[in-house]
């Protein structure tokens, strides 16, 4: 799959480059052709892959996850079928803040390895590149310590990791009705974040109880005027306008976006602002309203998707059923899914000149499925359809099978 350049928005989200009877040839981990077979220049391989005909495709692109984080929230589920609201238990001190006291009593090394044991998974359901918050310490020393364990994923792990500052995802108790004075500390630590190379993009939650639009719109700005891109947590719960705030600052996503006006989805349509949807929250949360992808990307907005991984909302590492999710409950269609999964995606984390296509000179992250054609994959739900995870030209998994060790080449 190749095709145009660029984020593909609204029509051209129909586009995938299907090459039928092709061939990829990989040396030193990059894709040196691909293309038909027919045609092909003669190659001495000293090793081939047969993929009889099945699926290939580029990795797929994970673009919002909260990885890195202590301890899990099994017990909020009886919570919520008692029909306790997300932000109701968030209110209780419970939520994202019973997962900051879990992250801030766990050391360094269990958090590693605790991020280590989900990342493998994503990468045995074909996860070949992903971004990862921090978020989960909301003070500076924990912050840091979850930025240092991406940082330490993406140079050990089989995985390329894409780090977002995300100090601003709650107001802590110790800040309890102060919520400027929370986020000027956490924007004195962006100034660290940025000395310390720890991140990339800057993120903030904006929603009822949490952050205001008019208070994300200043701290953006801020984080831009240090030098970060950033993305925005968006009407997701309650339709604040977020949207047109994050389009109007230049975000290089907004995510969730459930609850998205009218405006905001001219705005996307109007701007390069890529929509990360987030369907598998929406479900695990239980709502009946989905975000409105048919009409954003009719209205010309780019689309893409993402698993939102975290221990709250959304505790899964399975994009594959995010994609089901899309078919069914946003009405994408598989072209759409597929360049939300992979193009898409990847221009949302900044990575779209490296990940999301196969094309000659790009690393070879490939993934052959055990499935007959692309429509396939979004239709048969709820399993890993994964044959062969290929990352760097090295064969990682065979049908969820770790091949050898998982570790940095
Ligand atoms: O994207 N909404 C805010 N943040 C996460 C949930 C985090 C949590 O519940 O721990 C989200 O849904
Ligand atoms: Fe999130």
């Amino acid at each position: 799959m190749d095709g145009s350049d660029g984020i593909r928005k609204g029509e051209a989200m129909k586009e995938i480059g299907l090459v039928e009877d092709a061939l990829v040839a990989v040396d030193g981990g990059k894709v040196v052709y691909a293309g038909p077979a027919d045609g092909a220049p003669s190659i001495e391989a000293a090793e081939v892959i047969d993929c009889e005909g099945k699926l290939v495709t580029p990795g797929l692109v994970d673009p919002h996850t909260h990885l890195v984080f202590g301890g899990s929230r099994e017990h909020e589920l009886a919570l919520k079928q008692q029909g306790v609201p997300y932000l109701e238990i968030l209110k209780q001190g419970g939520g994202i803040l019973s997962t900051v006291q879990a992250t801030r009593e766990a050391d360094e090394e269990e958090l590693f390895e605790k991020a280590s044991f989900h990342l493998d998974r994503m990468l045995s359901y074909g996860i070949t590149t992903m971004e990862a918050k921090s978020g989960y310490g909301l003070d500076a020393d924990t912050e840091l310590k979850q930025l240092r364990v991406i940082k330490r994923l993406n140079e050990t792990k089989n995985a390329d990791i894409v780090s977002t500052y995300l100090g601003a995802h709650a107001i802590p108790n110790e800040y309890k009705g102060r919520s400027q004075a929370f986020l000027d500390e956490m924007l004195e630590l962006m100034e660290t974040v940025k000395e310390q190379e720890l991140a990339e993009f800057v993120d903030i939650f904006c929603e009822t109880g949490v952050f205001t639009v008019e208070e994300s719109r200043e701290y953006l700005t801020k984080a831009k005027e240090m030098g970060f891109d950033v993305k925005i947590h968006a009407d997701e719960i309650d339709p604040l306008g977020g949207t047109e705030m994050a389009c109007e600052v230049g975000a290089i996503s907004a995510d969730h976006l459930v609850g998205t006006s009218e405006e905001g989805i001219r705005k996307l349509g109007e701007t390069d602002t890529i929509a990360v949807l987030l369907p598998g929250t929406t479900f695990y949360l239980n709502k009946n309203e989905f975000a409105k992808a048919r009409e954003m990307i009719e209205g010309n907005a780019a689309v893409a998707l993402a698993t939102d991984f975290n221990p709250g909302s959304s505790p899964t590492e399975n994009l594959q059923l995010i994609m089901n999710l899309a078919a069914l409950k946003l009405r994408m269609t598989p072209e759409e899914i597929w360049n939300a999964v992979t193009v898409n995606s990847a221009y949302s984390i900044g990575r779209g000149e490296q990940a999301g296509k196969i094309r000659e000179g790009r690393k070879a992250d490939l993934l052959v499925w055990d499935a007959p054609n692309y429509l396939y994959v979004p239709y048969h739900y709820g399993v890993n359809h994964v044959r062969t995870v290929i990352k760097n030209g090295k064969t990682l998994f065979e049908r969820g099978e770790r091949v050898g060790k998982v570790s940095v080449s």
